[in-house]
């Protein structure tokens, strides 16, 4: 195949252009993504980092939390994301119990590179690190999750906590940060961590934090896209100031239209 036949995006942001973001002190923008438009729109717009998260059970697909997500829905979302063939790097969370062992990550892993994610993501830190060191010598790039993990909002009491409040929990955090990036994490979102931790951890570990309601100190910042927008508007986060309310926008494109129609 000749070269301009290739089908090759030479511009593909990889884990390495992620990495290099944060040697340069540039801030890496990550947004969710679960279909193929929002995936086009965003990469249109130059987010480098489209996250396929698990938050899609929530915001579009209208489960109570992220414990009720399948395999089957992250591969449906993630093929729809795909297809968009973004130049940003599209990562994919492994769901709920999808990597609770050794044998089940790496395939689980697998199933979602093959439908078109580059990176994985996964919460927690020494207590998921076997599976972690799994699925990169596996060959697939891995992405970490600190802080409140939501798919352990059940054990939190149907709370989102923040994280780093106490010296116990800041040392668990700097410590696990640090396992994760020893491992060979390329990244690690950080959910609601005390701003000061998740700085203290920013400068420990040489790989990017992307924050998520954790201060400004992170090296990138990720929110869910329909908390962005305001396509959600039955909740929105307290550290999210949406920029646009798409929601009502729709509401009075919908009224407008309607009144348009002639009665019979
Ligand atoms: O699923 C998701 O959207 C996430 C973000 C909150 C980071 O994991």
């Amino acid at each position: 195949m000749s070269i301009c036949g290739s089908q090759m995006n030479s511009s593909k942001i990889t884990v390495e252009t992620i990495r290099a973001m944060k040697s340069r002190g540039e801030k890496i923008a990550a947004l969710t993504a679960y279909d193929y438009p929002m995936a086009k729109l965003l990469d249109e717009a130059g987010v480098p980092f489209l996250l396929v998260g698990d938050s899609v059970g929530m915001v579009v697909l209208g489960y109570p939390d992220t414990t009720h997500v399948t395999m089957a829905d992250m591969e449906h979302h993630v093929r729809a994301v795909a297809r968009a063939k973004p130049q940003a790097l599209i990562a994919a969370d492994l769901p709920f119990k999808s990597y609770d062992t050794v044998a089940a990550v790496v395939a689980n892993a697998q199933r979602l590179v093959a439908a078109g994610a580059d990176v994985v993501k996964a919460e927690g830190g020494l207590e998921i690190l076997p599976q972690v060191q799994a699925i990169i010598a596996a060959g697939i790039p891995f992405c970490g999750h600190l802080g409140m993990l939501p798919q352990h909002i059940l054990e939190e009491g149907g709370k989102y906590r923040i994280k780093g409040r106490d010296e116990t929990g800041r040392l668990k955090l700097l410590t696990d940060a640090v396992a994760l990036a020893d491992a060979g994490a390329f990244a690690i979102v950080l959910e609601l961590v005390t701003p000061p931790v998740a700085k203290e951890i920013s400068e420990k570990i040489s790989i990017p934090t992307i924050g998520i309601g954790s201060g400004p100190d992170c090296d990138g910042q990720i929110l869910v896209t329909h908390d962005l927008t305001g396509s959600f508007p039955w909740f929105t986060p307290k550290f999210v100031k949406p920029k646009v309310n798409v929601a009502a926008e729709i509401k009075s494109a919908v009224a407008a239209w309607k009144s348009s129609l002639t009665s019979v």
